[in-house]
């Protein structure tokens, strides 16, 4: 097809732009809410990149306003935004802090009136620090935690809000906040980070059926984070070193999930490795709790990994990002919009969600304003272009692909990277936090008004 046919998209397909609380709101102290564990993780020197938080972060709690405006004036469709938790219960659970509730009450109110559906994500990743002092998600009782709190939010929201993400990318939470230590809460452990992914599995099971009670008509999914993996060579070795990712990055998830159960090779992985000594975590029904329906299957996809046996699962950003010939975005990541392509054929054609959507998709590169005062940020454009055109090469092969999210509306705070990572469609001047949308914002808000990528 050549490059200046239109790409068209189905009818109703949805455009949207995504966020987090933590890395946008600021305000951490504001409006009663609790602590976070992102609160005091970055607060303790030496863990972010550029010594910075989200204090401040864009200050969205204070210009949420002017936000939608400026998503309106771009076409934007659907906003997905998470929900800071301690801001609704700042000891975790307990007491409602209505000014928290308030806040985001008067936001969903704002995008309905603005014609932009609100997409709305219960955990990016802010647990209340009352929790972790208790034990956090290597516990039990935090799932039961978060289902109340679940609960508590589609209560007050569920008239309004109807697309629901329980958790955002699971394995980010369990491994990079409980195996390698580099986000909060900071801890270095197999045996919690396997524990944690089974608690926030559950979570998410116990949460689905509350929502759907308080949110009649709602979709309720969950998003994970995916990094189609390849073998570097036909090497049976290589082989098995990718079995191995595949099941840790995505089939511990999706099998569950998807009414599986645990894949049985990575238990006896995990056992061999003494990173647990049994399954005993996991009690009488669990396994059902966590297949619980669900109306979609939320796709985060950014690059892809390629493995050898070389590989060294303690340090996987050194293996999992090999070099190819293909550019590189900031973020040292590889650019392979045919990994989106594989990747959604294979979830349709494997464990046939009912719908997907891309809830987030994007690349952090640093352009910013030049002498005209406009953004030429054609990389990031041009990472767009060819991720809707893979895509839509999918939706073309039957996959059920209901809408995409571009990962950010604006730079924000990139967790332990800080502020220098910069994935937003809008520039944000830390300075003055005067946002300006980037040409990659304009493109996509052609792309949106048009329902199609012309040239
Ligand atoms: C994802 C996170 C999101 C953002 C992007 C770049 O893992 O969900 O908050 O940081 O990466």
């Amino acid at each position: 097809m050549s490059q200046n046919q239109p790409i068209i998209f189905p009818k109703e397909f949805l455009w949207g732009v995504a966020t987090s609380s933590y890395q946008i709101e600021g305000a951490w102290q504001e409006g009663g809410k609790g602590e976070s564990i992102w609160d005091r993780f970055t607060h303790a020197p030496g863990t972010i990149e550029d010594n910075t938080t989200g204090d401040i972060a864009c200050d969205h709690y204070h210009r949420w306003q002017a936000d939608i405006a400026l998503m309106k004036s771009l076409n934007i469709q659907s906003y997905r935004f998470s929900i800071a938790w301690p801001r609704i219960l700042p000891q975790g659970r307990g007491q409602l802090n209505q000014a928290g509730m308030d806040f985001y009450s008067r936001l969903v109110d704002g995008l309905l009136e603005a014609g932009i559906t609100p997409f709305v994500t219960l955990y990016h990743w802010d647990l209340p620090q009352a929790l972790q002092d208790k034990g956090g998600w290597p516990i039990r009782s935090t799932a039961e935690a978060f289902a109340s709190y679940a609960d508590l939010v589609t209560r007050h929201l569920g008239d309004r809000v109807k697309n629901w993400i329980t958790h955002n990318e699971p394995w980010v939470i369990a491994f990079l906040g409980h195996q390698f230590g580099e986000h909060a809460p900071g801890i270095k452990d197999w045996n919690a980070a396997l524990r944690t992914t089974h608690h926030l599995l559950l979570s998410h099971g116990w949460a689905v059926p509350l929502i759907r009670v308080n949110s009649p008509g709602a979709e309720v999914g969950i998003t994970l984070n995916f990094t189609p993996t390849e073998p570097a060579t036909t090497d049976p070795n290589d082989f098995n070193v990718y079995r191995h990712f595949d099941g840790y990055f995505h089939r511990w998830f999706l099998d569950p999930l998807y009414g599986r159960r645990y894949p049985s090779d990575m238990i006896s992985d995990y056992i061999d490795r003494g990173y647990i000594d049994d399954m005993s975590f996991t009690l009488p029904g669990d396994m059902q709790t966590i297949a619980a329906r669900t109306d979609f299957l939320g796709v985060n996809y950014y690059t892809r990994a390629i493995v050898s046996a070389a590989s060294n699962p303690d340090k996987v950003d050194e293996v999992i990002y090999p070099g190819s010939d293909n550019e590189h975005t900031e973020m040292g990541w590889e650019v392979y919009p045919e990994g989106l392509y594989n990747l959604l054929n294979r979830l349709h054609f494997e464990y046939r969600p009912p719908k997907l959507y891309v809830t987030e998709n994007g690349a952090s590169y640093s352009d910013g304003p030049n002498g005209d005062g406009r953004i030429h940020d054609m990389r990031r454009l041009s990472y767009f272009n060819s991720h809707l055109r893979a895509a839509h090469r999918a939706i073309q092969n039957g996959v059920p692909l209901a809408g995409y999210f571009a990962w950010s509306l604006m730079d924000n705070f990139e967790w332990a990277k800080g502020y220098l990572q910069r994935f937003g469609l809008v520039w944000v001047d830390y300075d003055t936090l005067e946002r300006t949308p980037k040409d990659s914002a304009l493109w996509f808000k052609d792309v949106i008004k048009e329902n199609a990528i012309v040239g």
